[in-house]
């Protein structure tokens, strides 16, 4: 585990920007689709609306990136709570990227079939069948002052699954449906990086990494066979 304190969110949105170009590029220089998942909340902003500027709009390969959603609440996308209607005006918008390789999560009910063709949907863009587990180069992931992660909240019955890619919830603030990828899938990641800024995550974090406390649902985030950065801010590693 790799534990990376910026000076301020800028510089930790910086290096947030720098390693999602570098896995982009490693893999485009390996000639393979780039496959990224994107978590929502407001951290991951500063970081989304560096990736349609210098020099991140002209140095990642966006042709052969696809975007996925770490999780996202099953809102409309104009509904400023949604994580992909948000992202899509940060950065995507004026993102060089093929519009079918932007993945939205569906946000229709009924909510379970919503995740079941969200499964399907990475399995198809993975080349895969039911069963195998995808492996991301990228995810991008944010922790709650209760230690979620995702849409994996804490005591619920979902941060035991094994089988399914993506499940549906209700939870979080906003307190709504949503879809999440589970840990199985997180944890299979090439590299896992968590973004967290502010004083209010110290405490949350400390008990993550320094007390290892098991029942905080961050406390899963254990890559098989990857990397795990997290990058933060003063403030936020201040108790580390
Ligand atoms: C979501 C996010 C969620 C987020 C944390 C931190 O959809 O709510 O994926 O897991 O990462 O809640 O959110 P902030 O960055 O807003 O503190």
């Amino acid at each position: 585990m790799y534990i990376i304190i910026k000076n301020n969110p800028d510089h930790a949105a910086i290096e947030g920007a720098e390693i999602f170009k570098y896995a982009a590029v490693k893999a485009f220089s390996s000639r393979r689709n780039f496959f990224v998942a994107l978590s929502g909340g407001s951290t991951p902003r500063i970081m989304n609306r560096l990736l349609d500027q210098p020099p991140f709009i002209k140095e990642i390969p966006w042709k052969k990136t696809h975007i996925f959603w770490v999780d996202d609440r099953c809102v409309d996308y104009s509904d400023p709570a949604s994580n992909y209607g948000t992202a899509k005006k940060d950065f995507i918008d004026r993102a060089p990227i093929p519009e079918n390789h932007v993945h939205p999560m569906p946000f229709d009910p009924p909510h379970d079939k919503a995740a079941k063709a969200y499964q399907n949907e990475i399995e198809k863009s993975f080349n895969i069948t039911e069963g195998t587990i995808p492996v991301f180069d990228l995810i991008f992931l944010g922790i709650g002052t209760d230690g979620h992660t995702a849409s994996l909240f804490p005591e619920t019955s979902v941060l035991d699954e094994k089988e399914k890619l993506i499940v549906s919830v209700k939870g979080g603030n906003p307190y709504v449906n949503r879809l999440t990828m589970t840990f199985p899938v997180i944890n299979h990641a090439k590299h896992i990086v968590v973004l967290a800024n502010g004083k209010k995550k110290a405490e949350i974090i400390k008990r993550v990494i320094i007390d290892k406390d098991p029942l905080l649902p961050a406390q899963r985030i254990n890559p098989v066979n990857g990397k795990l950065t997290w990058i933060l801010d003063k403030e936020a590693g201040a108790l580390l």
